[in-house]
């Protein structure tokens, strides 16, 4: 394809940032064993005209993290759909994540929800049928929920690479808010420690980060289901020598590594 016709992206900066796990997850195809199986990602990432190169070189060796975080969130995503099959999957700040076509059963209901400019380049790749739903509306706007229709079969929320440029009592309240309005739905997000936020991340805009459990335990309305740090996983493919060489067993250290939690939401 000719960069004429490739398409192209007129984006905010906060919504420029999906380009970021799609690239990386796009190239995560090239490996022998991909983490996660994402060929939409490596169609998209040849359609879009846009430089993907810097991409990789601002983000070191950390970009491992994506496809981690993609199949993390599709191992979770599958075990629920399996005890709930006819399950409905919010999925807030939705960029151009591609889970609903791994892990669908042909019977879950799907919504994604984003800003304008990024269901519109989502919508150039995508297409809404009756069981996968775009939401044109801010996360943090519950204006949202109306559109949300089948909620008697189990609800499961993810939102991945959102919540960090959010502060705290913004994801407190979203948080609440969902979980008086979806009681006993699941919830998965991923965010960075403060000290990765500090110093290695202050330059990509980042502002939310966490001391690991310790913080996401204190947030009202929910309980703790699980905690899925990234070099846990994946050891002998990290770089970063905190991710190499750090003494994993110590873990009161992990809570200055980026992780991915897992939380039930339960009403007032
Ligand atoms: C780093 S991207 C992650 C995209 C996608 N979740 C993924 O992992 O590939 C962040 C996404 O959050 C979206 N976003 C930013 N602010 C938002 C808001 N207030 N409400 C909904 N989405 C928002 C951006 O448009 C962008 O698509």
């Amino acid at each position: 394809m000719s960069n004429n016709n490739k398409v192209k992206i007129k984006l905010g900066p906060v919504q420029e940032t999906m380009l970021i796990p799609l690239y990386f997850r796009a190239i995560e195809q090239k490996e022998s064993m991909p983490i996660v199986n994402d060929e939409m990602a490596q169609n998209m990432v040849e359609q879009i005209d846009y430089d993907f190169s810097q991409l990789a070189k601002n983000l070191d060796g950390d970009g491992l993290a994506f496809p981690i975080r993609a199949a993390t969130f599709d191992r979770l995503i599958v075990k629920f759909i399996k005890k709930n099959p006819e399950a409905t999957i919010i999925n807030l700040g939705a960029g151009l994540d591609t889970t609903f076509f791994r892990v669908d059963n042909g019977k879950i209901h799907w919504y994604d929800i984003d800003l304008e400019d990024s269901i519109e380049l989502r919508r150039k790749f995508i297409n809404e049928t009756d069981r996968l739903k775009f939401i044109t509306c801010s996360a943090f706007d519950p204006a949202w929920f109306k559109q949300i229709e089948h909620r008697d079969k189990g609800i499961f929320v993810m939102s991945s690479g959102m919540f960090i440029y959010f502060d705290h009592s913004d994801i407190e309240t979203i948080i609440s808010q969902m979980a008086n309005e979806f009681p006993e739905s699941e919830l998965v997000f991923d965010t960075v420690s403060n000290f990765f936020r500090f110093r290695r991340f202050k330059t990509l805009g980042i502002k939310w980060g966490v001391w690991g459990t310790y913080t996401i335990n204190r947030i009202k309305n929910t309980n703790m289901l699980g905690a899925f740090y990234y070099i846990d996983q994946y050891r002998d493919r990290w770089h970063a020598p905190i991710a190499r060489y750090y003494p994993y067993y110590i873990k009161p250290l992990k809570m200055l590594t980026p992780a991915m939690y897992h939380l039930k939401l339960s009403a007032d």
